[in-house]
């Protein structure tokens, strides 16, 4: 095998300019390995890149796709860690929408026991994210609440799950009564329709200050976010949906003693992301296994169609995951 299909950018724009083409194999390097893809997660970010605002960070590849699963087929030079033929999840800076991928085998994890390749393709991108931000910089503790805004998102339904693995109490945002619904059917105890329902009042008159919250909103929600934190409160940023300029009191922040942070996944070198896979696969990899927690997958589609499948996040109708099949 030298060439194979992959998924190319044709050029910043709509899902039409995701187009299918060959490309030749790439080839593992050292510490690396090649894995041949059976399925591929869709992520915002991917459609951030197609719109031509998320260049892949430098040495990464083109090709649209921050994780996959699938079976490795060629080690790099040194790269002992895994065996031709086991079955990995992993994620990448890019590259993912294809017939094969390099990965940086300390950034691949084995396929959780009982689950599909669909399901574990689901799970890097939003595992790495949520265990990085709700529990390294977030410091989420057994018995605090945590407020996470977009709820029934691929990384929302993530953290719900995780958070309540780990004996946190949940509340959501999400934008319709259907999407609240399952966010309390996946373990949050409040789900406040962000459409119909001011957040901030919802809270108050729940008598809940959460200690934790989780935003992918930013805009007037960061205000509001200062308003209903608890005392000692951390606020982790990990997007800004509605801009990220915003005029704010900051009295806040000394009065309530609050933190304000965030981070991005895909810029971080190697070994950061090899430190959180190691907490993953202690801590979270146990939990998958034994159904405790569980990536929620809404649709598939076959990797020529990447287009549609961005169509479908676009449209915001999505509950959890879109995963590409190869
Ligand atoms: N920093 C990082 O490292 C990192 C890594 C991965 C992802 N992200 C970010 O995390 C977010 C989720 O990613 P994803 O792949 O899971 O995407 P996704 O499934 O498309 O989720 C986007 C979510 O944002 C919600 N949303 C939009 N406006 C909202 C508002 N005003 N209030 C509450 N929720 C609102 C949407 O809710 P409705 O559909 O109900 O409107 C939807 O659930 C994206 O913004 C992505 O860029 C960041």
């Amino acid at each position: 095998m030298s060439s194979m299909k992959a998924i190319a950018i044709t050029t910043p724009g709509g899902p039409e300019v995701l187009e299918p083409v060959d490309l030749v194999v790439p080839v593992a390097s050292r510490g690396q390995i090649l894995v041949k893809v059976f399925a591929a997660g869709v992520n915002r970010p991917d459609v951030l890149q197609r719109l031509g605002g998320y260049p892949p960070p430098p040495g990464a590849p083109a090709t649209p796709g921050l994780e996959i699963a699938g079976e490795v087929a060629a080690l790099g030079e040194g790269a002992k860690r895994h065996r031709i033929g086991d079955r990995i999840c992993a994620l990448v800076p890019g590259g993912g929408y294809a017939e094969y991928c390099v990965v940086a085998q300390d950034n691949a994890l084995p396929v959780p026991a009982g689950l599909s390749m669909i399901e574990a393709a689901a799970i890097p991108e939003t595992h790495f994210t949520v265990w990085t931000n709700v529990f390294d910089r977030g410091r989420l503790a057994a018995g605090e609440t945590i407020l996470i805004h977009g709820g029934s998102s691929g990384i929302g339904t993530t953290a719900i799950q995780l958070a309540r693995a780990f004996g946190a109490r949940v509340v959501v945002t999400a934008g319709s009564d259907a999407k609240c619904a399952e966010c309390r059917r996946l373990g949050a105890e409040l789900a406040i329709n962000y459409r119909s329902q001011d957040f901030v009042e919802e809270l108050n008159t729940a008598n809940i200050a959460p200690d934790v919250i989780l935003d992918m909103v930013g805009g007037d929600y960061v205000a509001r976010n200062l308003k209903c934190v608890a005392l000692n409160g951390r606020i982790v940023n990990i997007a800004f949906q509605k801009g990220a300029k915003v005029e704010i009191d900051l009295l806040p922040l000394m009065l309530k003693r609050l933190t304000l942070t965030g981070s991005t996944l895909r810029p971080r070198s190697v070994e950061e992301k090899a430190e959180i896979a190691r907490s993953l696969e202690a801590k979270v990899w146990p939990l998958l296994e034994a159904g405790e927690c569980k990536p929620v997958i809404y649709k598939t589609f076959p990797l020529a169609e990447a287009w549609n499948a961005h169509r479908l996040m676009e449209s915001s109708q999505h509950v959890g995951k879109i995963v590409l099949t190869t």
